[in-house]
């Protein structure tokens, strides 16, 4: 369970648990965004329904049915059913109240005024070489990576923009010697954090320190369900490494840990074999995930798979998934844009800059990591809520139009020209179709069971 030993004396860290945390709720250009704590799901409002929201900040909802009706003129009906609706999903409580804090940003430019996710790299070093990877990984920490006083600020501008989402990667983000201090400053400023890790550097002493320290959930990657599979991506000896790190996590308490697993040609035929061992280690949730060319992992041939084989190898291992096994999330590797009624969608291209965000491990703010470039403000030069508003580099993302072959393309309503980098490499741009996307394909819908909701951890 979640929560164990959760006291503050016992992570050293002075702050209430997580779960003691109120939701927050954040003014949009559509309306407002409501973040529930609970499952980390944001929820788009409409103009009246923030007007409504703010005034169950201030006073019982049954008093405040006669002014709403004069200005927005909502009947009794639909008033009494938003109420019991919102109740359900726990927007207010059994006094028609809301405990939620407000945070009062300018509107976003095309985007969501802050992330909905922002992704941080904590290090580009890292103990292992896999041969899949798509971060320029190096032996040494660099001198420029981020403080912890740097990363500190930054949660704390995340915290007051309402962006309470992050995830922590790398490199390797825990070999960083001084990756529990950063923690401390993720607790500290309330946020809801994803560890990405390889597990082989968690020990049961930082295992319990992590889970003291709420980290919300724990994402670790497993490439195949034995070592031999596991280890011909990520070097010998590592599967046992691994697996010892999981069984740390599972017993220090934390009650949301994942096997992350990158689907390759290699593993594609075992993925069934993942159930039985997600069951033993006591997991919550498997995500498959396809190998994606890009970045440092662009010219890795040999790990390049067919969409179509993953859509369908997808299909056919979901539907003989055992029922008394943790859940299994298949992505077909297409970006899963925000739902039309946020108004967030771009009109050509993912959610990278408008609701999701990077900040590379030397600080620069990036719609994804692996378009990094030496125009993107830094945080050092700009701050966060800055770089997100006004970066000329941020801002570009958000205005691709698209290109000839998209837009004659049955599919781009649903795919929207895909992943961006991956449309970059081999002289192409950020606005050239991606070359995985399904253009013309009558393949079957993708099988994200996550579907297009908001819940983003
Ligand atoms: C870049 S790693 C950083 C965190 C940590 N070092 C780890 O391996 O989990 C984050 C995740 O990205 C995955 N990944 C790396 N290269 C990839 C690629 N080319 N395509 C898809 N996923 C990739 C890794 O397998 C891992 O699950
Ligand atoms: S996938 Fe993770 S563990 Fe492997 S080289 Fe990349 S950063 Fe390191
Ligand atoms: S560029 Fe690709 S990986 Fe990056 S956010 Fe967009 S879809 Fe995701």
């Amino acid at each position: 369970m979640r929560g164990q030993g959760c006291s503050s004396a016992a992570a050293g860290f002075g702050v209430a648990a997580s779960r003691d945390r109120p939701d927050l709720f954040r003014r949009e250009a559509f309306g407002g965004l409501y973040y529930r704590r609970r499952d980390a799901s944001f929820h788009a409002f409409d103009h009246a329904q923030t007007a409504l929201f703010h005034l169950a900040r201030e006073q019982s909802l049954v008093d405040a049915f006669p002014a709403f009706e004069r200005r927005f003129g909502t009947d009794a009906r639909a008033y009494a059913e938003t109420l019991t609706h919102w109740q359900q999903q726990g927007f207010i409580d059994d006094g028609f109240r809301s405990h939620a804090e407000l945070r009062d940003n300018p509107p976003g430019w095309r985007a969501a005024s802050a992330p909905l996710i922002t992704h941080v790299e904590l290090t580009q070093a890292c103990n292992l070489r896999c041969t899949h990877c798509f971060v320029p990984v190096m032996a040494r920490r660099s001198a420029d990576e981020l403080s912890v006083a740097q990363l500190h600020a930054l949660f704390a501008d995340l915290d007051a923009l309402g962006a309470p989402v992050i995830v922590l990667a790398g490199g390797e983000p825990m070999i960083r010697p001084d990756f529990l201090d950063i923690l401390e400053g993720v607790a500290q400023h309330r946020l809801d954090a994803r560890l990405c890790t390889n597990a082989t550097l968690v020990t049961a002493d930082n295992a319990r320190a992590m889970v003291d320290a709420q980290v919300r959930c724990f994402s670790v990657s497993l490439d195949g369900p034995d070592a031999a599979t596991h280890e011909h991506l990520r070097g010998p000896g590592r599967f046992a490494h691994a697996i010892r790190g999981i069984e740390h996590l599972v017993a220090a308490g934390a009650d949301d840990v994942h096997l992350r697993v990158t689907l390759t040609p290699h593993n594609i035929d075992r993925l069934a074999d993942f159930a039985p061992l997600a069951r033993s280690l006591g997991v919550s949730r498997v995500v498959f995930k396809p190998f994606r060319q890009s970045g440092e992992a662009g010219g890795a041939d040999d790990h390049h798979i067919d969409r179509r084989v993953v859509v369908a190898t997808a299909h056919e291992v979901q539907s003989h998934w055992p029922g008394d096994a943790p859940p299994a999330d298949f992505f077909d590797g297409m970006p899963t844009p925000a739902p039309a009624f946020t108004q967030l969608i771009p009109a050509f291209g993912c959610v990278g800059g408008t609701t999701s965000a990077t900040i590379t491990f030397d600080g620069h703010v990036t719609g994804c990591g692996p378009t990094k470039s030496s125009a993107d403000w830094t945080l050092h030069e700009h701050g966060f809520a800055e770089a997100w508003r006004d970066a000329p580099t941020l801002r570009s993302w958000r205005v691709l139009d698209g290109n000839e072959t998209c837009s004659t393309c049955g599919n781009v309503a649903s795919c929207r020209g895909g992943c961006r980098v991956r449309a970059l490499g081999k002289g192409r741009t950020m606005n050239d179709p991606d070359p995985w996307a399904p253009c013309g394909d009558e393949a079957p819908a993708s099988p994200t069971s996550a579907g297009r909701s908001l819940t983003v951890l």
